[in-house]
């Protein structure tokens, strides 16, 4: 689990830190704010950065149309982007990823990798039960351990480099490289969801594409039981559900399809298929989706493989607001951390008033322009509010221009 995250110089984000504070993230992460106060720019960073060490960045940045002088902050004279990942690596221990990007060069410069296991953890020759640190600077990767390498080629992050044991280091602390993989490899953007990519025919499908464009072809490929699964979920959204699945057609071309419980129904392909059910299905599919075990996943954490973050932009979009309750609550309890931005305020109303308390957050634009991040219902105005009446009315009631106006002040 992502617990801390903090880059600055990205786009709109110069010294942004979330939560913020000496606390942890939780399970579930929710940002609201104005239009253009960086919402999405905080799901944006979070993907960027995973893609240093598990992706491809140029590919990346194509997808959306960007090059790499659009990431960092405009009319900023730094070309590098630094961050800090923390994670709680559940029963094994803290990870703590630092890292400074040159943007120019399209790699980073400088990275620290630390490992600490938990005191519990049991020496099973697998994980190291001492500390280790790799430290990366003027090319040269070292560890606590005394192996030091000098670094030659390489595109985004240097753990893309040194990530196989045959890398010279100790074997066992080459597993803290290999966990940061193990839980970067997990983030899965859907935040450009967009109902006109899903309705297309797709290929391949190694998952549904950040804008969902490979959902048919994904579908196709879940499991029998991941499929089995992914339609009993569905059916809890939408009970006229009678089946939705993917088929193959011409050339191998995978095409989604769906049929109703209605006197004579036929069966409807995707482009045919409503918004709303479509954004759900990537959800889900993506949530109840395994991604096969490599390495040695099992040992990290036998129960759960597969993506462990979901980032959704806007959940609401295309959904009437007994669906984004469903969604909510499903989102709530799925076994991934969920990271999702939303301008509804229906949605708060869903959240018990401690998940509230934990998991939401305000981005608003500081008085330089740049975006901040605060615990909403900590903010004064909102917390006594809360006292008063449930989460989505304290949102509403309290006005979040004015709110805006007056933080950007302070
Ligand atoms: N390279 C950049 N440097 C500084 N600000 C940027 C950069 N790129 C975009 N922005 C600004 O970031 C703001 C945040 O946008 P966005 O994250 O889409 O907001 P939201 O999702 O909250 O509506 C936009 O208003 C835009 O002007
Ligand atoms: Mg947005």
């Amino acid at each position: 689990m992502l617990t801390n995250f903090k880059i600055d110089n990205f786009k709109s984000l110069t010294d942004f830190s979330l939560p913020g504070d000496e606390s942890s993230l939780g399970k579930f992460v929710c940002l609201i704010g104005l239009n253009g106060a960086g919402k999405s720019t905080v799901l944006q960073a979070v993907d960027f950065v995973s893609q240093l060490v598990i992706g491809d960045v140029s590919k990346w940045l194509s997808s959306r149309g960007w090059e790499r002088s659009d990431l960092v902050g405009k009319g900023s004279k730094k070309r590098n982007i630094n961050f800090s990942m923390h994670f709680l690596v559940e029963g094994i221990g803290d990870l703590t990823w630092v890292g400074s990007y040159n943007s120019q060069q399209g790699r980073c410069t400088k990275e620290e990798l630390s490992f600490v296991p938990f005191p519990s953890l049991k020496d099973d020759g697998f994980f190291p039960t001492r500390s280790v640190v790799f430290n990366f600077e003027s090319g040269v990767i070292r560890d606590n351990a005394g192996w030091r390498r000098d670094v030659g080629d390489y595109t985004g992050s240097v753990f893309n480099k040194f990530k196989a044991p045959s890398s010279g280091a100790n074997r066992n602390d080459v597993v803290a490289i290999y966990l940061l993989r193990y839980v970067l490899r997990g983030v899965k953007s859907l935040e450009l969801l967009s109902p006109q990519l899903m309705r297309r025919s797709s290929k391949g499908g190694g998952d549904v594409g950040v804008g969902g464009e490979t959902l048919a072809a994904f579908v196709y490929g879940l499991s029998p039981q991941e499929k089995e699964q992914f339609f009993e979920k569905l059916l809890e959204f939408y009970p006229r559900l009678d089946s939705a699945s993917s088929k193959s057609g011409k050339y191998g071309w995978k095409r989604f399809f769906i049929s109703e419980r209605y006197e004579n129904s036929t069966e409807l392909d995707a482009r045919h298929v409503n918004d709303g059910l479509l954004r759900i299905a990537a959800i889900i599919a993506q949530t109840v989706a395994k991604t096969p075990p490599r390495y040695d996943d099992a040992k990290v954490n036998p129960q759960q493989r597969g993506y462990q973050f979901v980032l959704l932009d806007e959940i609401e979009n295309g959904m009437n607001p007994e669906v984004v309750e469903r969604v909510v609550k499903y989102l709530l309890e799925v076994r991934q951390q969920v990271f999702v931005t939303t301008h509804s305020p229906l949605i708060l109303n869903y959240l018990a008033d401690d998940v509230a308390r934990k998991s939401v957050f305000l981005i608003y634009r500081r008085k330089d322009g740049s975006s901040g991040a605060t615990r909403f219902f900590e903010i004064k105005d909102v917390a006594d509010r809360l006292e008063l009446m449930g989460p989505g009315e304290a949102f509403l009631d309290v006005g979040l221009e004015r709110l805006g106006a007056k933080l950007s002040r302070s």
